[in-house]
């Protein structure tokens, strides 16, 4: 997929999806700012610049680190938001603090990075935004509601986000993954078959495709991207 020149910001670009976003990203000829409150890789993420240490729940930070990015790339024509976690627990066995957390996680942090990035988008004349969901928040099952509750915050966030954006150009998707082909997913389900999963690069090409110039009609869509799960 060809994103020759295109300014993209990454979230949870440290994390296995993002990394794999940045590689798939800088390798289709984008310029990417790699955006994480986890520590900066020792050993860079290819060419990328980037902003470590940064709680994107923090809507001044996520500011801040926007504003900083597009200066650092000289503009800005998409941002992906993959910062992100996942907790299992039943209500009954659980703590209501999850609910909090979940929901700073995964919906806060692509609602402040989305608009941080808004004025920038509008000057560029358009772009993208893609969003992270989850294939689990269309139907919650026991343990995971959540998770599911925050991941629909993403949905109709995206939903929202892409009616507000259709006349200035700017496209907002979201990819709705079951589970990742992960470490963390093979330590925690080691009899699993991992050939069913999704791989982190077969999601980085399907977000590839809709930060494209080919995917300018497609705005609001909830994309399952499930393997064979
Ligand atoms: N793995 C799956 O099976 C699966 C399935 C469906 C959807 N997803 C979604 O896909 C995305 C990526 O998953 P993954 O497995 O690649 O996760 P991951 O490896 O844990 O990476 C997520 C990254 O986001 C960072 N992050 C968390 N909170 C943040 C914040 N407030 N501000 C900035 N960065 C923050 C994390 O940093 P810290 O390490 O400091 O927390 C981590 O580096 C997530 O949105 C996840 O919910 C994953």
């Amino acid at each position: 997929m060809e994103l020759t020149g295109k300014r993209i910001v990454v979230t949870g670009a440290f994390g296995t999806l993002g990394a794999a976003v940045v590689q798939a990203a800088l390798a289709a000829g984008a310029r990417v700012a790699a955006v994480d409150r986890a520590a900066a890789p020792a050993g860079g993420l290819g060419a990328a610049q980037l902003f470590g240490g940064v709680d994107l729940g923090d809507a001044a930070a996520a500011q801040r680190t926007l504003d900083a990015a597009a200066a650092a790339l000289g503009g800005l024509d998409a941002l992906v938001n993959v910062a992100g976690t996942f907790r299992w627990e039943t209500l009954a066995d659980g703590n209501l603090a999850t609910w909090d957390l979940l929901y700073q996680v995964n919906l806060r942090t692509a609602a402040a990075a989305s608009k941080a990035a808004l004025a920038h988008l509008k000057q560029a004349g358009g772009g993208r935004i893609v969003n992270i969901g989850a294939a689990g928040a269309l139907k919650a099952g026991a343990g995971m509601g959540a998770y599911a509750a925050s991941k629909a915050g993403v949905a109709k966030l995206t939903e929202a986000l892409a009616e507000e954006l259709k006349d200035h150009g700017i496209t907002v998707n979201a990819v709705l993954p079951s589970i990742i082909d992960t470490p963390p997913n093979r330590a925690d389900m080691p009899n699993a078959d991992f050939s069913r999963w999704v791989q982190p690069g077969q999601l980085a090409d399907v977000i590839l495709f809709l930060l494209s110039d080919r995917a300018a009609a497609i705005t609001g869509a909830l994309l399952p991207v499930t393997g064979r799960v």
